[in-house]
């Protein structure tokens, strides 16, 4: 690691040898994405629980192609290789989200919340950006899932004007910086734990769909270059958002969603 930044301290990491998450680390200072660099040793073989982290990407990206930026040494970027059953695939989101969510109400004692279906918000803006990526082979069973994390740390969105009102962090909302290698460990013995469960055989859609904030908000949904308006009434079994407008239920998979006012609220 450079001397400006500060690095992460792998020899705490090693606490998580004893579960499937962070079994194995890999820890770069720079890599094009972490989603890439875990495709890439999952395709050679590597075993779940691998946690790939980078101080800076280069080419960090989110849903829908945008791009993802992060500050090398005050934030938290990283992937993690699982391999679950093909119909556990439908929790892991689940599990990534709850978990940072988690870790956030931990150590804020704010309001964390889950924007469907992978953004974890605080005071309304976003501290946390989660995306999941599977591969699944020519006969149509899945290989492998990545799930990638973006978690801003100690970053100070308040003295940056163009992220002012979209983004928080820990630090902000904490009030104090944080010790990175200690926010790491805890979102990922989190997920270990969610993992398990799931492995196990539970459900997690209940408790997940019980932490949504944008269930019984108004919302449109931007999906597949349309727009679904009308209110979020729950989520179904795989996630997909449930929305009630005329008296029809439509099932989103996907999309971005935004908040609008409720009918005859101006
Ligand atoms: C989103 O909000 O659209 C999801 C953002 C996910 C960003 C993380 S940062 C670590 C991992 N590597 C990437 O290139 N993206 C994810």
């Amino acid at each position: 690691m450079s001397d400006e930044i500060p690095g992460l301290d792998l020899s705490r990491l090693a606490a998580l040898r004893s579960g499937v998450v962070g079994v194995r680390i890999s820890y770069e200072q720079e890599l094009g994405s972490t989603m890439d660099e875990a495709h890439r040793l999952a395709e050679e073989g590597a075993t779940e629980g691998l946690v790939v982290i980078a101080e800076q990407q280069t080419k960090g990206r989110g849903r829908f192609e945008r791009t993802w930026i992060s500050t090398p040494g005050l934030d938290l970027t990283f992937s993690v290789l699982l391999r679950p059953a093909a119909d556990q695939l439908r929790m892991v989101n689940m599990a990534a989200t709850m978990a940072v969510q988690d870790t956030a109400l931990a150590l804020t004692n704010k309001g964390a919340v889950i924007k469907w279906p992978n953004d974890v918000l605080v005071s309304g803006r976003k501290l946390s950006g989660i995306l999941v990526e599977s591969v699944t082979s020519p006969s149509g069973g899945l290989q492998y899932a990545v799930i990638g994390v973006g978690l801003n740390v100690n970053l100070r969105p308040d003295e940056r004007p163009e992220i002012r009102d979209i983004a928080t962090s820990l630090a902000q909302e904490s009030g104090a910086d944080l010790d990175r290698t200690a926010v790491l460990i805890d979102v990922l013995a989190r997920l270990d734990e969610y993992y398990a469960a799931i492995r196990v055989g539970q459900d997690l859609s209940e408790r997940w769909a019980e932490r949504l904030d944008t269930i019984g908000r108004y919302v449109d949904v931007n999906w597949g270059g349309r727009t679904v308006s009308g209110r979020a009434t729950g989520v179904d079994r795989d996630g997909n958002l449930l929305i009630e407008s005329e008296g029809q239920i439509t099932t989103v998979v996907a999309g971005e969603v935004t908040l609008r006012r409720a009918p005859g609220n101006r």
